[in-house]
């Protein structure tokens, strides 16, 4: 079994964030993207097939694909994208621009890039290897202390992740072979990469979480950061304390009952869901041995800047103060 990793979160190169559909994943990328920016971390979020959801939750708009873009000092935002990854790469090993231009525009190559199994993924993971250890021109530094890899949902992470290998077992000696090695190397080393399984605490997000987790340990052998459960209600209150507040029909006041009914309304709701949460938080405490996070439901009309907010004091306390300001680029 993989080793849990602690309060050094931050100090590896890259985090992959993965789980179900609209569990919370970008949004757990941008709570850690803060928190490791506050941390002085040179952070870049990596959004793969999103739409640009991270940059606006983090209250800017979209930027073009491949390209990093500044939302916060020491944190930046990039959608990644297969076939452009792979465009980019081409222009990196292919020097001649003329020639470039025409492979890019030929009908075989989209041919290519659409029918060629695995590729996109391949080059997908291949854009995250290369930002992870990219060196800035200029400086001479690198351009990112840790990259968050925000992944797309279960099925087609698992993809993403296991790619390199295949694509490693393959090719072995050729050009294709070394490239993929070193992407192995990044993914399973645990000293640079971490993966963070994100849920919620309900049955079908739970149980991907714990078929996740034995996928990674088992096939994979990525090495694992925290368990981040989101969206978890915590009411404080059951059924008796709600049968306690009397029959809505008693009230005289149609405005009294109608508002008496839909406070009791949701108040059921809200025990029911924190019956239901509390089951799944058993279960993924007996299948899942992670550090865990839990973050609370935050109630709001539309989620966005001020949620992310609220959610970082809570994350921030849960991971810990440790190694807080003691980043190279730490301010005071
Ligand atoms: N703690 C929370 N409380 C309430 N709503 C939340 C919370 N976290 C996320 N949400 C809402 O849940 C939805 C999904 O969140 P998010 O986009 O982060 O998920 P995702 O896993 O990245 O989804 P996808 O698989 O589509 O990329 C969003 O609409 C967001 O508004
Ligand atoms: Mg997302």
């Amino acid at each position: 079994m993989a080793k849990p990793i602690r309060s050094d979160l931050f100090d590896r190169r890259l985090l992959v964030n993965v789980g179900k559909g609209g569990v919370g994943k970008t949004t757990v990328s941008c709570l850690l993207g803060l928190l490791a920016a506050q941390r002085g971390k040179k952070t870049l979020i990596a959004e793969v097939d999103g739409a640009g959801r991270a940059a606006r939750l983090l209250g800017a708009q979209p930027g073009e694909v491949g390209m990093a873009q500044t939302v916060r000092p020491l944190l930046s935002v990039m959608s990644v994208e297969g076939s452009a990854a792979l465009a980019e790469y081409l222009q990196i090993i292919l020097p001649v621009k003329r020639v470039i231009q025409a492979v890019l525009a030929s009908r075989i190559y989209q041919y290519f890039v659409a029918a060629a199994p695995g590729l996109k993924e391949l080059m997908t993971i291949g854009k995250i290897w290369y930002e992870a250890e990219r060196i800035d021109d200029a400086s001479g530094e690198r351009s990112w202390d840790l990259v968050i890899l925000d992944a797309p949902a279960t099925g087609h992470s698992m993809q993403y992740l296991s790619m390199p290998r295949a694509a490693h077992e393959v090719f072995r000696s050729g050009l294709v072979g070394r490239e993929s090695q070193r992407l192995v190397d990044l993914l399973s080393d645990p000293l640079r990469t971490a993966v963070n399984l994100i849920t919620t605490a309900e049955e079908m997000p739970v149980n991907e979480a714990i078929e996740m987790y034995g996928r990674l340990t088992e096939d994979l052998q990525m090495p694992l950061g925290y368990l981040f459960i989101n969206r978890v209600h915590r009411a404080e209150f059951d059924e008796d304390a709600i049968a306690q507040l009397g029959d809505p029909a008693r009230l005289a006041d149609p405005k009294d009952r109608a508002l008496a009914a839909e406070v009791i309304r949701r108040a059921r709701e809200e025990a029911g869901w924190t019956a239901i949460n509390a089951s799944y938080l058993q279960k993924l405490r007996d299948c899942v041995p992670l550090p865990a996070v839990e973050l609370p439901y935050v109630y709001a009309e539309e989620f966005g800047v001020e949620q992310v907010r609220d959610l970082v004091a809570v994350m921030d306390v849960a991971l810990g103060a440790s190694g807080r300001r003691s980043g190279k680029h730490a301010r005071a």
